[in-house]
């Protein structure tokens, strides 16, 4: 089977809310330079089938081939799904995440994904004995080859310490929401980086505008108020900046843009280096 070039990407593309213009999205994306996608087997936000069409189209273009991409998709509980549902929910979970991973492949029309996760736990609380269960079922289809990582999403720091306490297999992934007004999930992003556990952070631009309209932001993208300090910054954008700060924390960003320029802005990110002090400045701007 062929294995990705690289086994952990440095830029995620995000496929939730697209719908029709999903497989258009994709195929952009990786004309851009994007080569992890993450997507869901959960209809109501993402159009996985559709992730699947831009996929084909990109290899037909010879853009790309699969050993060349990173690809994640999701397990989510009923309660999460709308009426088109990838399983039997009279099933049992397990049969549930089996059935779910068999319709992401086939949607993907691959033979393995390069990171599952679970969507969300069970409850926002605790890592429950369905949570247990599904987890179980996740790390068999990582040993039947069907996936090469595992990850969970939407997980609080009770989780976390839950699962370990459980003596669970801790995951390789986490996916979180990454509040600024939450130290930027401080306290899960340790928990991660004390376990070698790769951080995700999503909706970096949504959940912060008030970052990025803040004044220093506004400093650090402007060539005429820039310091000798922030030079390196000049002329990047309120979101190259998001970006930068982010993977400088260690957080291995996504990106939900629909934007050709937007994707080349994002990915040219990963050449701005911001000085320690602005770095410091902006994790500090709130939390
Ligand atoms: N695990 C979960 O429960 C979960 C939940 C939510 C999201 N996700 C994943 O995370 C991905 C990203 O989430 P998100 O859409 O909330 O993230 P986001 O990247 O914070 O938000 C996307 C928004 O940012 C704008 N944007 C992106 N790059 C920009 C740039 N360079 N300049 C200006 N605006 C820019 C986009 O506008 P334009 O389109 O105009 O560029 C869009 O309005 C999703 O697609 C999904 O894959 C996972």
């Amino acid at each position: 089977m062929p294995q990705p070039r690289s086994p952990v990407p440095d830029f995620l593309f995000g496929t939730a809310w697209k719908e029709d213009r999903t497989p258009a999205l994709t195929e952009l994306a990786l004309r851009m330079g994007f080569r992890a996608i993450d997507t869901a087997n959960q209809r109501r936000h993402y159009f996985e089938e559709g992730v699947g069409q831009g996929l084909a189209a990109a290899y037909r273009a010879g853009l790309v081939t699969r050993a060349d991409l990173f690809l994640q998709t999701k397990f989510t509980y009923q309660p999460g799904q709308d009426h088109r549902l990838p399983y039997d929910p009279a099933a049992s979970l397990s049969v549930q995440v089996a059935q779910s991973m068999a319709s992401s492949l086939d949607h993907l029309a691959t033979g393995y994904v390069d990171s599952y996760l679970l969507h969300g736990p069970c409850s926002n609380q605790d890592w429950t004995d369905a949570d247990i269960e599904v987890w179980e079922a996740m790390r068999q289809e990582r040993d039947a080859g069907r996936t090469r990582l595992l990850g969970v999403s939407n997980v609080s720091l009770r989780h976390l310490q839950e699962m370990a306490a459980g003596r669970a297999e801790l995951p390789a992934f986490v996916q979180n929401r990454c509040y600024a007004r939450l130290g930027w999930d401080r306290a899960v992003r340790l928990f991660c980086q004390e376990r070698k556990i790769i951080y995700q952070g999503f909706s970096l631009l949504t959940a912060n505008q008030e970052v990025l309209r803040h004044p220093l932001i506004a400093r650090l993208t402007s060539a005429r108020l820039t310091t000798a300090s922030l030079a390196a910054s000049a002329n990047a954008t309120p979101a190259q900046v998001v970006f930068s700060f982010a993977r400088t924390l260690g957080i291995l960003p996504l990106t939900g843009t629909s934007d050709g320029e937007h994707m080349k802005q994002d990915l040219a990110s990963r050449a701005l280096t911001l000085p320690p002090d602005a770095v410091n400045a902006i994790e500090s701007l709130a939390g």
